[in-house]
C-alpha cells in the first residue's frame, strides 16, 4: 500500500523555516514563518499567557473531554473580542478548533458540504495553505487581482472588477486585517464596497482573521470583520490565537457561522460539532481555556493588551525603520509602502532570483515571493537587510 504514495509538495513556508535550521551560517536572518520574535531573537511566552497557565494547573480538576464545540467560555470570549456586539450572539454558531487552519479547514468543509457547487474567490496572493486544503479538498479557487507591485498596495479596481464574476452562492475570502503575505490593506471606504458587491450578488463572505491587534490595534483590526458580518447575510469567520495570545503550538482558534436566520443557527452549530466529530472529536482544550482566562479577567486582560500593544508597536517601528534607511541609501521612496504595510508581513516585490540571493548570498531568508516577517528583524538587523536588499539589486 504504501509503496503507492507519492511525494506532496513541501509547504513553502515549512520548508523554508527548515532550510534555515540548516544553514550553518552565523550571520543569518529568518524573515520566513509568521512567528512574532523579540529583539533578541525570542518568541516569549505572554506574560498572560503564564500567569493564567498557573491559575490553571492550580484550580483545574479534571482533564476530561469538554464538548465537541469546546468550552463555550472560550467561544463567547473570542466572539467578543472579534466582533465586540455587532452580531446578536443567537444569529453565531462557534466551535473550538486546532489552530487558525483548523478554522479554515472546517469552514471549506462547511461550504463543501453546504454548496459543493461553491467557487471560492481568493486574493492573489493569499497565505498558501489556504489554496492548499481548498485543492486537496476538491474544491473550485479563483483568484482575484490584490497586490499591486508597482505601488505595494491593493490593486482594488482589479479586485473589484474580478468579484464581478462572482456567481450568487459563491465565496469570497477576505483577510480581516493584516493580509498575509502582502501587508497591504484595504481601507473601511473599501470595505464597504466590497460589503455591497456581496450583498449585490448575493455572494458568501469568508474572513480569515488571524493577526488581531497586529496591525493599528485590537479594535481597529476588527473593524473590517465586524462590518462584513454585520452586514452581511451569511458569514464564516476563522479566528486565530496563535499570534496574538503568542500560543502558536497549542493549536487555539474559533470557527464563527453567522446567519440572518437565528433559527439556522442551531442547524449550523449541529453541523459545525458534527465536523469537529468526524476530523479530531474534541478541539484542543489548553490554549482555548487561558485564551478565555485571560479575557474573561479584567486585571490579565489588560495585562495581555498592553504586552500586545508593544509588539505591535515594535513592529511599526522596525517597518518606519526600514523605509527610512532604504530611503537614504536608495535616495528614493520606493519602498515607503513598508511603512503603510500593517501586520506581521510586507511583500517587497521582487523575483524569486532575488529572493535566492539574499538567502545565499546575504543569508536573509524570506519566503520566494518575497514575503518577509517584519517581527524577524530587530533594531540592528535592519540596516544588514537594506544594505542587502540594494546590493542585491532588488
Ligand atoms: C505563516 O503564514 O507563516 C504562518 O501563518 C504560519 C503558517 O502556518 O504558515
Amino acid at each position: 500500500m504504501f509503496e503507492n504514495l507519492k511525494e506532496q509538495p513541501a509547504d513553502k513556508i515549512l520548508a523554508l523555516m527548515q532550510m534555515y535550521r540548516d544553514d550553518p551560517r552565523e550571520q543569518k536572518i529568518d524573515l520566513g514563518v509568521g512567528v512574532y520574535k523579540n529583539a533578541e531573537g525570542i518568541t516569549p511566552v505572554m506574560r498572560a499567557v503564564k500567569a493564567a497557565e498557573k491559575r490553571i494547573w492550580e484550580e483545574q480538576q479534571t482533564k476530561s473531554y469538554t464538548g465537541l464545540a469546546g468550552d463555550p467560555a472560550f467561544a463567547d470570549a473570542m466572539i467578543g473580542l472579534v466582533l465586540d456586539g455587532a452580531v446578536d450572539r443567537d444569529r453565531i454558531a462557534a466551535v473550538a478548533t486546532p489552530g487558525g487552519t483548523g478554522a479554515c479547514r472546517q469552514a471549506f468543509e462547511l461550504i463543501r458540504m453546504a454548496n459543493p457547487k461553491a467557487r471560492v474567490f481568493v486574493s492573489d496572493p493569499t497565505w498558501p495553505n489556504h489554496l492548499s486544503i481548498l485543492n486537496y479538498l476538491g474544491m473550485e479557487t479563483v483568484t482575484y487581482r490584490y497586490f499591486d507591485s508597482e505601488t505595494g498596495g491593493v490593486d482594488f479596481d482589479g479586485m473589484m472588477a474580478d468579484l464581478k464574476d462572482a456567481h450568487p452562492g459563491d465565496v469570497v475570502l477576505l483577510h480581516g486585517c493584516c493580509h498575509n503575505p502582502t501587508g497591504a490593506n484595504l481601507n473601511m471606504v473599501e470595505w464597504q464596497e466590497v460589503v455591497n458587491l456581496i450583498n449585490e450578488n448575493e455572494l458568501v463572505a469568508m474572513i480569515d482573521i488571524a493577526y488581531q491587534g497586529f496591525g493599528d490595534g485590537l479594535d481597529e483590526d476588527a473593524a473590517a470583520t465586524r462590518l462584513v458580518a454585520s452586514s452581511v447575510s451569511e458569514c464564516l469567520i476563522a479566528a486565530s490565537c496563535s499570534k496574538n495570545f503568542g500560543v502558536y503550538r497549542e493549536r487555539t482558534g474559533l470557527l464563527m457561522a453567522i446567519s440572518d436566520k437565528p433559527e439556522q443557527t442551531k442547524l449550523n452549530q449541529g453541523t459545525l460539532a458534527f465536523l469537529n466529530r468526524q476530523n479530531y472529536s474534541f478541539p484542543p482544550d489548553h490554549g482555548a481555556r487561558v485564551v478565555a482566562t485571560i479575557l474573561n479577567d479584567p486585571e490579565l486582560r489588560a495585562d495581555w493588551a498592553a504586552e500586545l500593544e508593544e509588539v505591535r508597536q515594535s513592529m511599526l517601528g522596525l517597518r518606519q525603520q526600514l523605509a527610512d534607511e532604504l530611503r537614504r541609501l536608495t535616495g528614493s521612496d520606493r519602498f515607503a509602502f513598508l511603512a503603510q504595510h500593517r501586520g506581521m508581513f510586507s511583500r517587497l516585490g521582487t523575483s524569486p532570483e532575488k529572493v535566492a540571493r539574499l538567502r545565499d548570498d546575504f543569508g536573509i531568508y524570506m519566503v520566494g515571493d518575497s514575503r518577509m516577517n517584519i517581527a524577524g528583524l530587530n533594531q540592528a538587523t535592519v540596516p544588514i537587510l537594506a544594505k542587502a536588499i540594494v546590493d542585491a539589486g532588488i
